[in-house]
C-alpha cells in the first residue's frame, strides 16, 4: 500500500528509481513520481502508472526518491502524487502511511502554501520550518517525526544535502546495501537486482543513507540494525514469460508447496515437526488457538481451523483481524494466537497481534516475508517459503499458508499426544503428494480457459462447498470478484437456501466443490436446488464421483487436501474470466497488496 524507493550512490538515480517503482507498483498504482537531487531539486510526478511519468532523458543526479501511490487522503490526481515539496521547492518527501494529525500540524504552519489535499505534504513544510533552525536534514526530520501521530515510512531528499533521510513508524522500510550505492525501499523486491544485503528499520528509527554508509538513530542514540541476506533471487520477482504475475504465481504452486514442507516433514517417518521454540509445556496446556487474518489469509485460517480441530483436541477460532478482541476470560497461559499474513505488514493483523500480546498471550506469525513486522513482533515466526508474490490477488500463498497451518496442526497434535497415527501419517503423505496433484490441475488449464470463456458473461457467480470446501468457496468468490469485477459470492453450501437462493437464475453459474472431506453428498442436494432454478453448475469432484452438473473437473484423491487442490481450478477460472474481459489482472482497480492502513 504505497511503495517508496530511494537511491544514493555513484550511478544515475533515475533508472534505478523507475525500475524500483515498477517492481513496487503492486503496492499502489494511482499515481507515481520521483524527485532527483543534487545542488537543486527536480520533481516529476503524475496520476497513473510509473511508465506514464514524463521523465527527462539522461538525468545525471545520483540521489533521489520515488513513490507509487494507493490513495488515502485526496484523489489520484497529479497534484496529490508524491513526492511532495515545501514552499522553497528544495525539500521532497515520499510517504507510506497516514499522518493522523495533519490538520493540526497544518494549522501550525501559517504562511505556508499547500498545493495538494494529502496528509503527506505537511511533512515537507514542517521540514522546511525545521531547516531554518538546523542545516542538518537528519536533525530536521527527527524533530518533525516526533510531532506526527500516525504511521509513516518516509524518504526525504533536499537540494545540496548529500544523503537521503529515512524514518519509520508502523510502515515497513528496508535499507539495501549495494555495490554502487545504497537504497531504501518499502520491501525487498526492487532491491533484488542490486543487492541481497538488507537491514529492516525498526519503529522510531531515523536513518541517514549516504553513498559512503548508513547511520541509524533511535531515540537520540545511534543503533545497529543487523544486515540480512535475502535468499530470493532477482528472477523470482520477474514475470518470466507469463502474461501476468498472477498466472505465473498460480503455476509456481507445485514448487511453492514443496518449499512450504521442506525440512518440516520426515519423508520416512511421515511425521511433521516445525521445531517450534514455544515450550512444550505451554503447547500441552493450551485449550484455544485463535487465528486472525484478513482476506485470502483469513480463508486460509478457516481451512487451518478445521485441520487443527481434526487433528487435536484444541479448540480453534477464526476472526477477521480487524474485528479481533481477545474475548473475555481468556487465560494467556491457555491461549495461543496465530496471525497469518502473506506480507507480514497488514495493519489490521498487526493490530490484532499487538492486542493479544498486550494481554500476555503468546503469538505465532505465519508469513511469507522475512523481516516483516509480523515476523519480528511475534514470539515465533513461521515462514511459508512461497517466494515473492507480486500479483495483487493472492494465489500461491493461500496454498502455502494452509500447508503451513497443516504442519502446525500436526506438530501441536503430536506434541500433545493427541494425534491419531493413521490420520497423521495420511496427512503427511497427502502433503507430500500435494505438489503433484496441483500440477495435474494445472495440466487442465486450457480446458478451464474454455469453460471460463463460455461462462464469463454470467451476471453473478456463486461458489458453494461444505466443511473444508467452504473456505475454498469463499476464496474462489474473492478471487473472481477482485480481478473480474463480477459479482461473486461464496457460501457454505447449506446456507444457500437460507436467502442467497433468491439470487439464483439461469444466468448465475454456480461453482460447487464436491470433493471428499467436504460432505459432497449433501452438497449435491444444493446442486439440485440451483439446477431446478435453471443455474448452470460447474462442479469440482474427486473419487470419480458421478453427477449431472453441466461441467465437471476432477481432483486426484488427497484426503483432507482435496479442496485445496480444487482451489487451483477456481484460481484458473477467475484468471481466465478476468482475462477474457481484458481486466487489469495484476493491478485490479482500487486494490493494492500489503494493506498497511486500518
Ligand atoms: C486477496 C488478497 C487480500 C489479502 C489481504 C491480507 O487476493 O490478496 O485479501 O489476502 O489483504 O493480506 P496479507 O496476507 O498480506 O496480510
Amino acid at each position: 500500500m504505497c511503495g517508496i524507493i530511494g537511491y544514493v550512490g555513484e550511478s544515475p538515480a533515475q533508472p534505478r528509481l523507475v525500475d524500483g517503482l515498477q517492481k513496487l507498483e503492486y503496492r499502489g498504482y494511482d499515481s507515481a513520481g520521483i524527485a532527483l537531487a543534487d545542488e537543486a531539486l527536480s520533481v516529476f510526478k503524475q496520476a497513473g502508472l510509473v511508465g506514464d511519468i514524463d521523465l527527462p532523458a539522461g538525468a545525471t543526479q545520483t540521489r533521489g526518491i520515488g513513490h507509487t501511490r494507493w490513495s488515502t487522503h485526496g484523489k489520484p490526481t497529479d497534484a496529490n502524487a508524491h513526492p511532495h515539496t515545501d514552499c522553497t521547492g528544495t525539500v521532497a518527501v515520499v510517504h507510506n502511511g497516514i499522518v493522523g494529525n495533519y490538520d493540526d500540524l497544518r494549522r501550525d504552519l501559517p504562511g505556508h502554501e499547500f498545493t495538494s489535499e494529502t496528509d503527506t505534504e505537511v511533512v515537507a513544510h514542517l521540514i522546511e520550518a525545521e531547516l531554518e533552525r538546523t542545516p542538518d536534514l537528519r536533525e530536521a526530520v527527527t524533530a518533525v517525526v516526533e510531532r506526527i501521530d500516525g504511521s509513516y515510512a518516509l524518504g526525504v531528499v533536499a537540494a545540496g544535502y548529500d544523503a537521503i533521510v529515512a524514518a519509520r513508524r508502523s510502515s515497513p522500510l528496508v535499507v539495501g546495501y549495494g555495490d554502487d550505492g545504497n537504497f531504501i525501499a518499502s520491501d525487498v523486491t526492487p532491491l533484488l537486482s542490486h543487492t541481497r544485503s538488507v537491514s529492516y528499520l525498526e519503529d522510531g528509527d531515523v536513518a541517514r543513507i549516504a553513498h559512503g554508509g548508513v547511520e541509524i538513530w533511535n531515540d537520540g542514540q545511534t543503533v545497529d540494525r543487523p544486515i540480512h541476506t535475502i535468499e530470493w533471487d532477482a528472477t523470482a520477482a520477474e514475470k518470466g514469460g507469463y502474461d501476468h504475475y498472477m498466472l505465473k504465481e498460480i503455476y509456481e504452486q507445485p514448487q511453492a508447496l514443496r518449499q512450504a514442507i521442506a525440512g518440516r516433514i520426515d519423508p520416512v517417518e511421515k511425521r511433521a515437526d516445525l521445531n517450534l521454540s514455544l515450550p512444550e509445556t505451554f503447547l500441552n496446556r493450551i485449550d484455544e488457538i485463535q487465528l486472525v487474518a484478513c482476506g485470502t489469509s483469513y480463508h486460509a485460517c478457516l481451512y487451518g481451523k478445521q485441520l487443527i480441530e481434526t487433528l487435536s483436541d484444541v479448540r480453534a477460532t477464526v476472526e477477521f483481524a480487524s474485528e479481533y478482541t481477545v474475548g473475555s476470560g481468556r487465560n494467556p497461559e491457555r491461549t495461543l494466537v496465530v496471525g497469518v499474513s502473506q506480507s507480514g505488514e497488514t495493519a489490521d493483523t498487526l493490530r490484532a497481534l499487538r492486542t493479544a500480546r498486550r494481554t500476555g498471550i503468546r503469538t505465532i506469525g505465519v508469513t511469507n516475508t522475512v523481516g516483516s513486522t509480523v515476523a519480528r513482533e511475534c514470539d515465533e515466526a513461521l515462514y511459508i517459503q512461497a517466494g515473492p508474490e507480486i500479483g495483487v490477488a493472492a494465489t500461491k500463498t493461500f496454498g502455502s499458508q494452509v500447508v503451513t497451518l497443516g504442519t502446525l496442526a500436526l506438530t501441536i497434535a503430536d506434541t500433545r499426544n493427541e494425534l491419531n497415527p493413521t490420520v497423521g501419517r495420511e496427512l503427511c503423505e497427502n502433503l507430500q503428494d500435494l505438489p503433484g496433484a496441483v500440477q495435474q490441475v494445472l495440466d487442465h488449464d486450457s480446458t478451464v480457459e474454455e469453460v471460463a470463456r463460455e461462462y464469463a458473461d454470467g451476471t453473478a457467480f456463486f461458489f458453494i462447498g461444505r466443511r473444508l470446501a467452504s473456505p475454498v468457496a469463499l476464496e474462489g468468490a474473492l478471487k473472481l470478484k477482485e480481478i473480474s469485477y463480477d459479482h461473486a459470492e461464496g457460501f457454505p453450501a447449506g446456507e444457500l437456501k437460507h436467502g442467497p437462493l433468491a439470487l439464483v437464475t439461469d444466468d448465475t453459474p454456480v461453482i460447487a466443490i464436491l470433493t471428499d472431506g467436504a460432505r459432497p453428498d449433501e452438497t449435491k442436494n444444493n446442486v439440485k436446488e440451483v439446477q431446478s432454478r435453471g443455474a448452470p453448475v460447474i462442479a469440482v469432484t474427486s473419487g470419480g464421483r458421478e453427477g449431472d452438473h453441466d461441467i465437471g473437473f476432477e481432483v486426484p484423491d488427497l484426503g483432507l487436501l482435496e479442496p485445496l487442490v480444487a482451489n487451483v481450478y477456481l484460481q484458473l477460472f477467475a484468471y481466465h474470466v478476468a482475462h477474457s474481459k481484458g481486466r487489469s489482472i495484476d493491478r485490479p482497480r482500487n486494490l493494492a497488496k500489503s494493506v498497511t492502513v486500518e
